[in-house]
Order: C-alpha cells, then sequence, then structure tokens
C-alpha cells in the first residue's frame, strides 16, 4: 500500500468529513428519519432536497447535536461521534478549524 504523504493527503481529500449511517429519529409515531445515510466530502457543497415534512430539519439538527438520534451514528473525521447538544457540535467545528489552520 502507497503510504507517502500524497497518497494520505488523497485517502483524506475522498473521505467523508461528516458523515450520517443509519440514522432513525420517530416523535412518538412519526417516523421522521429512518435508516437515513449522508456524507460530504471536503470541499463539497451539499444540497438537502425533499418534500415538506421528508425529514429535512431533523436531518440538519442531528448533525447540530439538537436531536438525539434513536439510532444510527454521526461520524466527523471518520469517527463516531456523541453530539448530546448543539454546543458539543460547536466545540467539535472549533477543534476541526484549528487543526485545519494548523496543518
Ligand atoms: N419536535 C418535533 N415534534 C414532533 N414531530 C416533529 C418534530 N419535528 C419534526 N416533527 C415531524 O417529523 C417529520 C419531519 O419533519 P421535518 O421538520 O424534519 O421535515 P422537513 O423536511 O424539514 O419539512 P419542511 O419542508 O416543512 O421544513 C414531520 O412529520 C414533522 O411533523
Ligand atoms: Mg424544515
Amino acid at each position: 500500500m502507497d503510504d507517502s504523504p500524497l497518497a494520505a493527503a488523497s485517502a483524506a481529500a475522498s473521505s467523508p468529513i461528516l458523515e450520517l449511517r443509519g440514522v432513525s429519529k420517530k416523535f412518538g409515531h412519526v417516523q421522521a428519519l429512518l435508516d437515513a445515510d449522508f456524507a460530504l466530502l471536503h470541499g463539497e457543497i451539499m444540497a438537502l432536497v425533499g418534500d415538506n415534512g421528508a425529514g429535512k430539519s431533523t436531518l440538519i439538527k442531528v448533525i447540530a447535536g439538537a436531536h438525539q438520534p434513536d439510532a444510527g451514528e454521526v461520524r466527523i473525521d471518520g469517527h463516531a461521534v456523541h453530539l448530546p447538544n448543539p454546543r458539543a457540535r460547536l466545540s467539535r467545528s472549533a477543534e476541526r478549524w484549528r487543526r485545519t489552520a494548523a496543518s
């Protein structure tokens, strides 16, 4: 396997910086998200499109740490994270920006 810095940088660029895997969220009897996957690559701009009530806001709130998923995981830079609240999400983002700025 090529373990050069260039290969490592290329692998990092092609792996998601943010990923949801199999995320489900229910509000009472309403299944807002069911086994939802989402992946965002470095530098990518993603549009989230869907009908009213499709679960767009719920998905963003899971990413933001405002809602806890019933199942599935949120991964940042390949690591599963637990985001108990939006403050935890902000501190994760700040940590990432610090690392990016230092590299
Ligand atoms: N806090 C909540 N309590 C109960 N039900 C909720 C809550 N938030 C969302 N829902 C329900 O979950 C489903 C998905 O809602 P969500 O707001 O994520 O959809 P959306 O795609 O953002 O819709 P819109 O296009 O209208 O903004 C809907 O049926 C909605 O009524
Ligand atoms: Mg919405």
